[in-house]
């Protein structure tokens, strides 16, 4: 069976009021994925998902406060209440959605398998290699490690912060492959000819998946009001822009 989004036992009556007079929204995130969302050193958020909360902030006059947040525990901080939004190039699957709820879909990647350009090896070589495959702590890829592993696979797991960690790791010889997002992989390698030349992607892993912005259960007035935004976004002509503007076209 399907889980439903947030726990099962889940009741309406819980449901938090919309609040009343001035909204502030405390907006998690993490601070080195690129292009959704990076941390400037000036203190400023930019990208692609800064983009998009700006935008329904703007919309609904809500005041954002912008929290950086370790990615690995970034779920229990939006339970905990640390934080109210999580928009992040964060994957909607079903494990989180026993926690925490998602709006409507907004992007859409596949997980990739990448390794240096100069590695002869296959994609079944590479997983039963016995080296180290880099992963973003707290990730997706970190559960594909985990699952390909489970699967009989041989290969050491090594846990970075972010996924830019994990493909320094793979150049300095730390790591022999990175599992990572095609949404930041794409992206990340126009950007940067030379690193572009020294890796290459030897497959996809897993059916494709999507990004979709994380509430708490109880919050339906504030998913309520995301997902009206976004879909509004979507549909309009502004969307193919924003894409443009940070390389997911
Ligand atoms: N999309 C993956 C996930 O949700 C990887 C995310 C990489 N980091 C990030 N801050 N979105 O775990």
């Amino acid at each position: 069976a399907i889980p439903k989004q947030g726990s099962c036992l889940f009741e309406r009556s819980k449901f938090s009021d919309a609040p009343s007079g001035e909204v502030t929204i405390i907006y998690g995130f993490d601070a080195n994925y690129p292009p959704f969302t990076v941390m400037q050193p000036n203190g400023t958020p930019v990208g692609f998902d800064v983009d998009l909360m700006n935008l329904i902030a703007e919309k609904y006059g809500w005041k954002i406060v912008y929290k950086p947040w370790d990615w690995s525990t970034i779920v229990t901080a939006l339970e905990n209440g640390d934080i109210d939004v999580i928009a992040s190039g964060m994957t909607f699957n079903a494990a989180r959605s026993q926690k925490i709820w998602f709006s409507v879909p907004y992007y859409s990647y596949v997980h990739q398998l990448v390794v240096r350009s100069e590695d002869k090896r296959s994609f079944d070589e590479i997983l039963n290699s016995n080296e180290y495959i880099a992963v973003q702590l707290g990730s997706t890829s970190d559960e594909w490690a985990d699952r390909l592993i489970k699967a009989g696979y041989k290969f050491k797991k090594l846990g970075l912060d972010s996924y830019v960690s994990a493909l320094e790791a793979l150049l300095d010889g730390r790591a022999s492959a990175v599992i990572t997002d095609s949404a930041f992989l794409g992206p990340y390698l126009k950007k940067d000819p030379d690193l572009a030349a020294k890796v290459k992607v030897l497959g996809s892993i897993g059916a494709p998946n999507v990004y979709a912005i994380a509430t708490r259960p109880q919050d339906k007035w504030l998913r309520d009001k995301i997902n009206e935004a976004l879909e509004e976004l979507m549909n309009s002509p502004k969307w193919n822009e924003l894409l443009k503007k940070w390389g997911l076209d």
